[in-house]
């Protein structure tokens, strides 16, 4: 593996491997003295030029417990708003001799694009309303360890995934999707007719506009955030209306098996997509999700610089 850009680019084993590795790192969250020399002498850059809680705060914490020296760009105060291009940006940080780009930004495709101008790896923190790997490890890294708590042993094969909200803007429900074909899961996406992305018909999912009838089949409910900043307006009548529809009210969590997991990549609009009720039940999965962040991104940045990895 020398970049990770997309989840489609995983094989069952990698993907696997990833999960695994992700398991022993999240021992070390769990000691009081949290560092492992294993990137010792790397440097990473975590260039975010679109806004971020926990992805930013997991890839830099995750650099600095493996002994890497982490160094955090952001779009408004770089160069990028005097005017210089993405790429100039990138040669200049690359010639310093970084080992290892985490890049979140605003247009698809845009960090692939990048991973052919450096030298150094580069891993997809969220591009656009295209993909974001990472998150969608996470998340099956948090399903799995939810399964085995319940006793099953199959860890995603036939699972039932429901994917609920706004999914036209979402690169988490690309890269789930594309995560859990590899894996095995079955996932049902859930959205009104204008938020869905053109072409799901050809991403081998199920597609309803019924959340009450898939909720009782899921073995996983994620909520996906409405995300009005990539809204020009017009895309549901009014948030009560979308929240009636497709959010996940406190009644409509009676319809949700108490086995199942409720999941939420964050940021939570509660009241929204998401009722309080819904998000602090017994059942929600997401301040593991969020645990699992930590882990997961350790392991990925273990996987691509640990040994002879990163910059050539
Ligand atoms: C998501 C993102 O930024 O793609 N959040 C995250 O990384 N945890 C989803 C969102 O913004 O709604």
């Amino acid at each position: 593996m020398r970049h990770l850009l997309s989840a489609g680019d995983l094989s069952h084993r990698e993907a696997l491997s990833l999960l695994d590795m992700a398991e022993e790192m999240h021992e070390v969250q769990r000691r009081p003295i949290k560092k492992l020399p294993a990137l010792r002498g790397r440097t990473i850059v975590n260039m975010f030029f679109e806004d971020s809680t926990r992805t930013r705060t997991s890839f830099e914490i995750a650099g600095k417990w493996m002994s890497a020296d982490t160094i955090n760009v952001s779009g408004k105060g770089s160069s990028v708003s005097k005017g210089e291009s993405l790429r100039d940006t990138m040669l200049t940080l690359d010639a310093m001799g970084v080992d290892c780009f985490v890049i979140r930004h605003a247009s698809s495709g845009a960090v692939a694009q990048t991973a052919n101008w450096v030298r150094a790896c580069v891993v997809n923190a969220g591009d656009g309303q295209h993909e974001h790997p990472t998150q969608a490890l996470l998340d099956a890294y948090a399903m799995r360890q939810h399964f085995r708590a319940s006793g099953v042993r199959e860890a995603f094969e036939g699972k039932r995934i429901a994917i609920v909200g706004d999914l036209l803007h979402s690169r988490v429900v690309r890269s789930n999707v594309l995560l859990q074909r590899t894996l095995g899961g079955q996932v049902t996406l859930v959205a009104p007719p204008t938020l869905l992305p053109a072409g799901v018909e050809s991403w081998g999912v199920t597609v309803s506009h019924d959340l009450d009838a898939v909720l009782p089949q899921a073995d996983v409910v994620m909520m996906l955030r409405v995300q009005r900043e990539r809204m020009a307006g017009g895309f549901f009548p009014t948030a009560r209306e979308y929240s009636a529809g497709y959010g996940l009210t406190a009644e409509r969590l009676a319809r949700v098996r108490p086995d199942a997991a409720i999941m939420h990549p964050g940021p939570m609009n509660r009241g929204v997509e998401i009722s309080s009720e819904a998000a602090d039940a017994a059942n929600s999965r997401v301040l593991e999700q969020v645990s699992a962040g930590v882990a997961v991104r350790m392991s990925v940045l273990y996987h691509l610089l640990g040994g002879e990895g990163g910059a050539r």
